[in-house]
């Protein structure tokens, strides 16, 4: 495309690719530009006022808007706030005059994304719409990228915990309990998604230093010798050394490390305190106890889900983090109780 110097970089082939929204009320200067820009864009709807353009918005789905600010019924302005309370990823550009700048605040609170002054030059506009389109192609290929890189980390750590437990038929399935546990603990809290994510997926991994303690002490079917049981607890501190160099979002490897710590500091391995240990080993730490309680075992029967409840109640704010318990017992109660049916 060679309009002018303004446009030369350009691709015209993408604003061929484009559907755009264009709301003006005047109408004489709706049709000019509305034929300038159906020579360069894809698609183009029009609307009469802010009203007409929201419905609009909501049928067609446009790639960009375009308003103007003044228009009777609703202002450009309050239906700029109705499409990105619900689609705050759609550029819009407004069109106004230097009289209108006292909306230029008000603008910049809703997120409006560019400006262009009237009386409009056309290229400018053309620019404007192409470099808000690009900018959110950007955004969306970025977007799939760091959703791509996430999913294969999840996978990773699918296939690690997967590894883990095909060694140790006994505890078979406990990693994936405990995240399911510790997740809806992590919920019941409202915790952010991204720390609920890293929780289910330190879960699922928490035991991975058991892969250096030898299968005929993790399957033994007689109450362990004391050391024996030194033995298995060195998992924390194994654990922490496989996963410490992974680059994951989120602190995995000191939730692995971390998650045998007690809040009054009688956990192993380093006898941490409070909030010396991070929230979600916290999380963990209970969901952990609970599964392990109602779960089977070599050398004991499951002790059932009220036995479970009782020993985090009776370790309520001395080892166990109190609001951690109290968020757990809630999510117990909300699954009825039959978490691992
Ligand atoms: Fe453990
Ligand atoms: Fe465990």
């Amino acid at each position: 495309m060679s309009a002018d110097n303004t446009t030369t970089q350009i691709d015209s082939g993408f604003l061929k690719t484009l559907a755009v929204l264009y709301v003006e009320d005047d109408d004489e200067i709706r049709e000019l530009l509305s034929r300038f820009l159906r020579r360069w864009i894809g698609t183009l709807h029009t609307a009469t006022n802010g009203q007409e353009g929201s419905a609009a918005f909501l049928e067609h789905k446009p790639d960009v808007v375009v308003t103007d600010i003044k228009m009777p019924v609703m202002d450009g302005l309050e239906m700029a706030a109705a499409i990105k309370s619900s689609a705050h990823e759609v550029p819009i550009i407004v069109i106004t005059a230097y009289s209108e700048r006292d909306y230029f605040i008000r603008a910049i609170e809703i997120g409006v994304d560019q400006y262009v002054t009237k009386p409009v030059n056309t290229d400018i506009l053309l620019h404007a719409i192409y470099k808000s389109a690009s900018h959110r192609l950007h955004q969306q290929e970025l977007e799939k990228a760091e959703k791509l890189l996430i999913d294969s980390l999840e996978q990773t750590i699918v296939v690690l915990s997967r590894a883990i437990e095909m060694r140790d038929p006994y505890t078979d399935g406990h990693q994936k309990r405990v995240a399911l546990l510790a997740t809806a603990v992590a919920k019941e809290m409202g915790l952010p998604d991204g720390t609920i994510n890293g929780i289910r997926l330190g879960s699922m991994v928490h035991d991975v230093g058991k892969i250096r303690v030898p299968s005929e002490v993790l399957s033994c079917p007689r109450k362990l010798t004391r050391t024996e049981m030194d033995f298995i607890k060195t998992h924390p501190d194994s654990g922490y050394e496989i996963l410490k160099d992974a680059t994951f979002p989120w602190p995995v490897a000191r939730m692995v490390i971390e998650h045998h710590e007690r809040l009054d500091g009688t956990g192993y391995p380093k006898g941490l305190k409070g909030e010396e240990i991070c929230i979600e080993a916290r999380i963990i730490a209970v969901a952990d106890v609970v599964e392990a309680m109602t779960s089977f075992r070599p050398y004991r029967p499951a002790l059932g889900i009220e036995a479970a409840i009782a020993e985090i109640r009776k370790g309520r704010s001395t080892i166990y983090d109190p609001r951690v318990v109290d968020c757990c017992i809630r999510a117990l109660e909300r699954a009825e109780l039959k978490f691992w049916t």
